[in-house]
């Protein structure tokens, strides 16, 4: 018996500390921590173990990737703007080795041609966007899935 995978690290990158002060139409109201009191309620309705971090420094977020599997079985990211143009990123989600799904507040598939192109995306079994909080729901049920398979 190998015991329960379910220790999730949900992954904040630049700018998602200004949840709350960014374009309410792409973004909504709530601030980063309602935001977190939310998704935690969701991962925990789905038995899962959440925690949560967040930063602006691009190398503080690699070494939050490159060490995860110390203590997470996955990991759902939202990178912000480093999501379009970050190898670094990109690399040290290749270092975490572990079942990731990105997601996004709004929808990046219907904005800006460059907020299309997520450098993540090969690395992930999964990507959510443009379905507001709610979709942090549907990235831990896709994570979940990824879990027990
Ligand atoms: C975002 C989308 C990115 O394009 C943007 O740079 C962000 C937030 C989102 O959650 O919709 O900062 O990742």
């Amino acid at each position: 018996m190998g015991g329960m995978r379910n220790r999730v690290e949900i992954l904040h990158g630049v700018n998602l500390d200004a949840l709350g002060r960014r374009d309410p139409s792409h973004y909504g109201r709530m601030t980063l921590p309602e935001l977190e009191v939310k998704v935690r309620r969701f991962a925990v309705d789905l038995g899962l173990e959440p925690s949560f971090a967040q930063t602006n420094h691009e190398g503080e977020f690699c070494e939050f990737l490159q060490r995860a599997g110390e203590t997470s079985h996955g990991l759902v990211l939202n990178p912000g703007a480093w999501t379009h143009y970050s190898y670094a990123i990109r690399d040290a989600l290749e270092v975490a080795a572990l079942p990731a799904i990105e997601v996004h507040i709004s929808a990046v598939d219907d904005r800006e041609e460059w907020r299309r192109f997520s450098v993540i995306e090969e690395l992930c079994a999964g990507r959510v966007q443009g379905r507001g909080v709610d979709g942090y729901r549907d990235a831990l049920e896709l994570l979940k899935a990824e879990l027990e398979r």
